[in-house]
């Protein structure tokens, strides 16, 4: 089989340049979040059903949609990429161990697999993005940060693609706390390519972390014709959108958002179901009825309940059947607990550590035994990290955790924790009410 090389210049080997230039326009639409990005992919199937790397991108893409349902799929996918590496360029083959890897649920191997490949060639974007994608659904910030800036030195920026790469330094950096880094790496990545929704969204995360609300909304708002040409990822960003508002304390503009920008009535994809429970559980412990909001999220989950691809997903998933008091919650917990899965699934040692005992919490605190959820949650808060997705994400399960503490019969923990959060978010504003109200109590 010939080669040829791809934007970058790596060696690819298909049957001819239509493969590679459909390779290439899937991959700017796998970094820019192109909602045809699946279209671009087909097309590289119809120029060369046997290119190695196409049968990867569909491996990968199955197991980036976090549904069990794809996982069988991802895994023919791998298994035609290894039949197809013996013929295959080394930098190919190794791609095709990565999502055998993930495929057999190792998320852990395959970020180890991206990274070999990008020692002996930082150019390879695909890898580069994956193993950022890897680090943050495994929670470790130092990871997330060290990935890209190793490679970024063999980079230029007139490359095709750099801008990306700044924008995943950016995330990286604000994961890591690195504030000013973060927001000069994100500022980079716009002024080069204003359609990158990774880079606006990580720059969406300085400024939540900062509490620079109203600099992070204007930011929002002037990169909406952009960001709004995205795939699903879109609703993330009117997520940080509603988030920031909730932070000004503008609640009934929090509701509005989410019933127009944040639930996605006929969306499966996992994480438009996380913003949206994430969403409506901040609203509710922020004092909000919201209605039966809960109701058509639970829907979409109760057949889900025994993926068990991501931690930090399932969580979601049994906050939404626990908030509606449904019994599958509890099903789910046990399924959690009970499941013995493959000694490669990097989730699974997760899952039993973490997952179990934030299930209880969950639990217990939308049954209103909040003295249960915080027995169950303290042990491991400061664990909670490693299932996963942001600070600003896993900060649900730290308000679960202060306002069942509020709630329950132990006052010093509540006031202990209301303490903490005060100081690390000096500008938060439920925390400035909340705290100020306990202690005038
Ligand atoms: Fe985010």
């Amino acid at each position: 089989m010939p080669t040829f090389n791809d934007e970058r210049e790596l060696s690819l080997t298909a049957a001819g340049q239509d493969a590679v230039d459909a390779y290439n326009h899937t991959i700017r639409g796998y970094l820019c979040m192109a909602p045809d990005t699946g279209d671009r992919m087909k097309a590289i199937f119809a120029a060369d059903g046997d290119m190695i790397m196409a049968h990867c991108l569909k491996g990968y893409f199955m197991m980036l949609m976090a549904m069990g349902g794809l996982v069988p799929k991802a895994q023919a996918a791998a298994a035609k990429a290894m039949e197809l590496a013996p013929g295959a360029t080394p930098r190919e083959a190794l791609h095709a161990r990565a999502v055998s890897h993930w495929a057999n649920r190792d998320l852990d191997g395959a970020a180890r697999v991206w990274e070999e490949i990008l020692l002996d060639y930082p150019h390879d974007i695909l890898a580069a993005r994956l193993a950022h994608f890897g680090h943050f659904y495994c929670g470790d910030d130092r990871r997330l940060r060290d990935s890209v800036n190793r490679i970024l030195p063999y980079w230029t920026e007139n490359m095709p693609g750099y801008s990306y790469l700044k924008g995943m330094q950016a995330f990286g950096f604000e994961e890591f706390g690195e504030y000013t880094r973060a927001q000069a790496a994100a500022e980079k990545a716009i002024e080069l390519e204003p359609n990158d929704p990774w880079a606006t969204h990580a720059y969406a995360h300085v400024m939540e972390m900062q509490d620079r609300q109203d600099e992070g909304l204007a930011w929002i708002e002037r990169l909406r014709p952009h960001w709004t040409q995205a795939n699903n990822f879109q609703n993330h960003i009117w997520w940080h959108e509603a988030l920031m508002m909730m932070d000004q304390g503008r609640m009934d503009d929090v509701m509005a958002q989410y019933d127009a920008h944040v639930f996605e009535p006929d969306s499966e994809e996992y994480l438009d179901i996380c913003n949206a429970t994430s969403l409506l559980q901040r609203l509710e412990i922020m004092g909000l009825d919201v209605g039966g909001r809960w109701a058509p999220l639970a829907d979409k989950v109760r057949e889900r309940t025994e993926e068990h691809i991501l931690t930090f997903v399932d969580m979601h998933y049994l906050l939404a059947l626990a908030a509606v008091g449904d019994g599958k919650a509890h099903e789910m917990r046990e399924f959690l607990a009970a499941y013995e899965g493959d000694e490669a699934d990097s989730n699974l040692p997760i899952m039993k550590a973490l997952g179990v005992p934030m299930a209880d919490a969950i639990i217990a605190y939308r049954d209103g035994r909040y003295d249960d959820a915080t027995a169950a949650m303290m042990p491991v808060r400061y664990e909670v990290w490693q299932v996963g997705g942001s600070h600003a994400q896993r900060d649900l399960f730290e308000l679960i955790l202060i306002d069942a503490a509020m709630k329950g019969t132990n006052a010093a923990l509540a006031r202990g924790l209301l303490a903490e959060r005060h100081a690390a978010k000096p500008g938060d504003h439920w925390t400035e009410k909340t705290y100020t109200g306990l202690l005038a109590a």
